[in-house]
């Protein structure tokens, strides 16, 4: 069957669809039908099975006789070590972990925060909260102290479980300090933190935390508990209009579901082969695709450790294809930007043996049409842009070439995938004619995988995503839906950046850098970068008598939002302004002044309150290196 007989098939029968799909998980309670309506804030799927996510992703394939299967492969060029965990290697880790948690009073439905960098415990440390219904919370790498005392405060966890240091260029990143500086911000105190040791930084342990290697040492292996098919599998925090991030909730069932159906079926690939996602289990496509569907399919997943440059040259990515034989490999495009940078010939790719690897898949931001010709010319191979988020945990738009390969157009991540009736509304939520430009919307329900909720937060999913347009998903992307039905994705609706596959807000820098005592308002804007895609740029007006000089002003704010958000919120480029353009009604030209920053061509808005200002900002651009050629 096509794609579009099935995409139609679950618009039209989505029980029949979601029904047949669910047999490729293992449930220890079949459910009696897939979509619930219990009078909650959005439709649920599967919710009277019961069913287990490690079950599923570990334990089944041990059952099934391929326990010398690699489950996943270790290759970490930052560290110089590679290892090969075997299906039933894995499950003896994940089994002790979870017992030992459960030895602790970890149970069904505790919240547990993974704070680890690109390891194969990360991994374990997810697999062992499903094993025994516990909720994780993985909070990436490169937050602040901040960041992560936000989230333990709302996620409220039992215990966290930690490395002792992630390793960047240059730098070795001690998590230890980080934990400590967020407990001591939080109001909510876990009941105590595991960590695992690493060489590069051995932390300095204190009363409330455990070694990971005592941890586990003799613990009881704990049994796969089944639990709803609503039970959340996790939270995943992300930004979105203020400072406060949305907790993500993921439900168990859905979640299996939706991905296994994905594997074959979008990825195109077969158990026993190897996908390989470059991201980081801190986002949602480590979630996703490096930790649960490539398991749950019986794949071996790579988990990298490193840069795709640097370590030491652009030859990083094709090597690990090579080593570990990569069918289907996933990125963002800036990844491939940062190597094409190193290499604009693309001719490093030639020297390596590629001929596993039969797609490559691009999300997290706006695939740009040079960086993808450049793969293909490199590669030789397909290049496949999808678009999907943190929300929905899998591909809302998609060329599913597992199950059908359609026509790429170059820019497009092509059609909706089955169970997303996408559309495309004007302002009042009236569907625009094919080819124009509005917000995209999902008629409800969204399909299974997706999120139900935010985390203790009904209200707030409600208003952030659903009443805009009663009856559908907000998706806070703008964009069209094209003749043949191809989706183009256009610009966020809201303050949402992107850099370097990075989803961050900006609303939430210009909180902190508000914050400054010497700041009386700011704006952050997003500018055009040719490696990351967009960076922050953060314009400020000084009180009136600030001790500071605008230089000083402009490095204190780099350090706060550095100290504050984190680095990967990539703050580097800050000036002091006069004045900031306003609309007579006093709302700031954020998106004026971007397209000024970017040397695109703008209208002078007819509500400007003094055009002048506008001037002097492009100054200040100027000055910082804005527009990039002029
Ligand atoms: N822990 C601590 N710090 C981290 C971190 C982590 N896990 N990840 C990133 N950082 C730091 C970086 O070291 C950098 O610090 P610096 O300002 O001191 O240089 C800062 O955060 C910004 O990181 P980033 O924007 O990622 O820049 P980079 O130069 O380190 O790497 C890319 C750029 C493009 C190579 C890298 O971002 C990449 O491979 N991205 C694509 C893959 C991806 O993760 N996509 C997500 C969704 S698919
Ligand atoms: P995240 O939740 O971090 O995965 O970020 C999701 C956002 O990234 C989307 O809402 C889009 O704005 C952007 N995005 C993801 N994939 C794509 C894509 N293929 N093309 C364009 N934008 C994308």
């Amino acid at each position: 069957m096509g794609y579009r007989t099935e995409w139609q098939r679950a618009k039209d029968d989505p029980e029949g669809f979601w029904m047949d799909a669910a047999r490729a998980v293992d449930w220890d309670v079949a459910p009696s039908k897939a979509l619930h309506d219990r009078g909650g804030v959005v439709p649920e799927w599967f919710v009277d099975g019961r069913v287990n996510g490690c079950w599923n992703a570990v334990d089944r394939h041990v059952e099934a006789g391929h326990g010398d299967r690699v489950a996943i492969a270790y290759d970490s060029p930052v560290t110089g070590a590679v290892r090969r965990i075997t299906y039933a290697q894995l499950q003896d880790d994940v089994a002790r972990l979870a017992g030992a948690l459960a030895g602790r009073g970890v149970g069904m439905g505790d919240r547990v925060v993974v704070y680890m960098p690109m390891v194969p415990e990360a991994l374990v440390a997810m697999l062992a909260c499903a094993r025994i219904g516990a909720i994780h919370s993985v909070v990436f790498g490169g937050f602040a102290a901040a960041e992560l005392a936000v989230r333990i405060d709302d996620a409220k966890p039992k215990a966290i479980l930690a490395a002792s240091c992630g390793i960047e260029p240059g730098r070795v990143v001690e998590y230890k300090p980080l934990i400590d500086g967020a407990l001591a911000q939080a109001d909510h105190a876990p009941d105590f933190t595991v960590v695992l040791q690493r060489e590069q930084a051995v932390a300095d342990m204190g009363e409330r935390d455990v070694d990971w290697r005592d941890f586990v040492a003799g613990a009881e292996p704990a049994a796969c508990v089944p639990v709803p098919g609503d039970h959340p599998a996790y939270i995943l925090y992300t930004s979105g209009t203020t400072g406060a991030p949305k907790g993500v909730v993921r439900p168990t069932a859905g979640h299996l579901v939706a991905l296994a159906w994905s594997m074959p079926n979008i990825y195109g690939v077969r158990p026993g082969e190897t996908f390989w996602a470059a991201s980081d289990v801190g986002w949602v496509v480590g979630h996703s695709y490096i930790a649960y569907a490539p398991l749950i399919h019986g794949c071996t997943t790579v988990v990298y450790e490193g840069k795709p440059v640097g370590t030491p040259d652009a030859t990083a990515f094709w090597r690990v294809m090579q080593d570990h034989a990569v069918a289907a490999f996933f990125t963002a495009p800036t990844a491939f930007r940062a190597v094409k940078r190193e290499d604009p010939e693309g001719k490093v790719a030639g020297r390596f043996d590629l001929s596993r690897l039969r797609t490559i898949f691009l999300a997290g931001e706006r695939a740009d049409p040079d960086t993808v010709a450049w793969i293909e010319r490199t590669t030789g191979k397909p290049v496949i842009d999808h678009w999907w988020q943190t929300e929905t945990g899998w591909a809302i738009a998609a060329n599913p070439v597992g199950l059908e390969a359609l026509p790429v157009k170059s820019g497009s991540p092509s059609v909706p995938m089955p169970g997303y009736d996408v559309v495309v509304l004007d302002e009042a939520g009236h569907e625009v004619p094919r080819g124009t430009l509005g917000a995209i919307a999902v008629r409800l329900p969204l399909p299974p995988g997706t999120l139900p909720t935010l985390w203790n937060a009904d209200a707030r999913f409600r208003k952030s995503y659903l009443d805009a347009f009663p009856g559908h998903y907000e998706t806070g992307d703008a964009g069209m839906l094209d003749e043949d039905g191809y989706l183009w994705i256009m610009a966020r609706t809201d303050d949402v950046i992107n850099v370097a596959g990075h989803r961050l807000s900006t609303g939430q820098m210009e909180e902190v850098i508000a914050s400054h005592p010497s700041v009386a308002e700011c704006a952050v804007i997003g500018v055009a970068d040719p490696l990351k895609g967009q960076l922050p740029v953060g314009l400020m007006i000084a009180n009136a008598g600030a001790a500071q000089s605008p230089d000083e002003i402009a490095k204190e704010a780099v350090a706060l939002v550095r100290e504050t958000i984190g680095p990967v919120a990539a703050f580097k480029l800050a000036v002091v302004v006069d004045r900031l353009p306003k609309t007579r009604s006093g709302k700031i030209l954020r998106g004026t002044m971007a397209a000024i920053a970017d040397g695109r061509d703008w209208k002078m808005p007819a509500t400007i309150d003094d055009p002048a200002i506008l001037d002097e900002v492009a100054d200040a651009l100027r000055g910082l290196g804005y527009p990039a050629d002029g």
